[in-house]
């Protein structure tokens, strides 16, 4: 449908029932402008949140828009929307890293409900880490780590409440996962963080990005690209410094 007979479609709406009409015609206009590739890849992506759920006996599925929640501290406007990773690809990502696992944290800003925390926790990391600034998101991401039914072979796995920028990673090697969190200029003042931690204590830093990656941002802070497929993998420093 054209956007003059969506505009036909509003008005005649608005003359007919006032504001509700309006928002009724206006909520089929853009259900039906959904085109049927993305439906199917939605309802693909709800069968596989579905499926990791019912499996593990968590809550980790659904998008949730920033709108929806409550933040503790932090830029708000710069924040995406809550959306779990894919499992299937961040495992295939883990499996192809060279590592010793229990040398390495695993550090995920923009922890959600803890999808990436469960699924790193299949591997021997000495500790598994999320920071996430909304508390409704941390504390269901708390309960997904206790009832979580999946196999577990890391440490302890730690939900941190706060500003992503804010946090302080700690000084041990560290695999560090992005999904999409939030815009390019909060990923750079994280990656200032990390670097300004690097530069004072040098260790291993692999850094995975999920979707749309800002890749100049890394290798402006020294990253080198490791791997640049459906996720986007760096690192600075090597396998020996961990
Ligand atoms: C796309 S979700 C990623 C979820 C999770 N990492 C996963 O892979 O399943 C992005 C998350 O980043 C969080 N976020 C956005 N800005 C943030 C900030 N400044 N500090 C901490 N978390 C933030 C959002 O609340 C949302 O839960």
């Amino acid at each position: 449908m054209s956007w003059k007979a969506k505009l036909r479609a509003l008005t005649t709406a608005w003359r007919r029932g006032g504001t509700r009409e309006v928002l009724r015609i206006a909520i089929n206009l853009v259900k039906q402008g959904i085109k049927p590739g993305r439906r199917r890849g939605m309802q693909m992506r709800l069968e596989m949140d579905n499926a990791f759920d019912s499996e593990r006996g968590t809550d980790t599925g659904g998008l949730i828009s920033i709108s929806e929640i409550e933040v503790v501290s932090g830029p708000r406007e710069l924040a995406h929307r809550y959306q779990p990773c894919s499992p299937q690809l961040l495992r295939q990502t883990l499996d192809s890293l060279a590592i010793n696992f229990p040398s390495y944290a695993f550090l995920d800003y923009g922890s959600g409900k803890g999808r990436a925390l469960l699924i790193a926790g299949e591997y021997p990391f000495a500790t598994v880490i999320g920071v996430e600034f909304s508390q409704a998101l941390c504390a269901i991401a708390e309960r997904n780590v206790a009832c979580d039914k999946g196999p577990r072979k890391c440490g302890k796995i730690e939900v941190v409440l706060g500003d992503a920028a804010a946090y302080q990673p700690p000084s041990v090697p560290l695999v560090i996962f992005m999904y999409n969190p939030f815009a390019p200029t909060l990923v750079k003042s994280v990656l200032d963080t990390l670097i300004h931690s690097y530069k004072r204590d040098p260790r291993d830093m692999i850094a995975i990005y999920d979707t749309d990656c800002p890749s100049d941002l890394f290798l402006e802070q020294g990253f080198r690209l490791v791997s640049r497929n459906e996720v986007t993998v760096f690192r600075m420093g090597t396998a020996a410094d961990a």
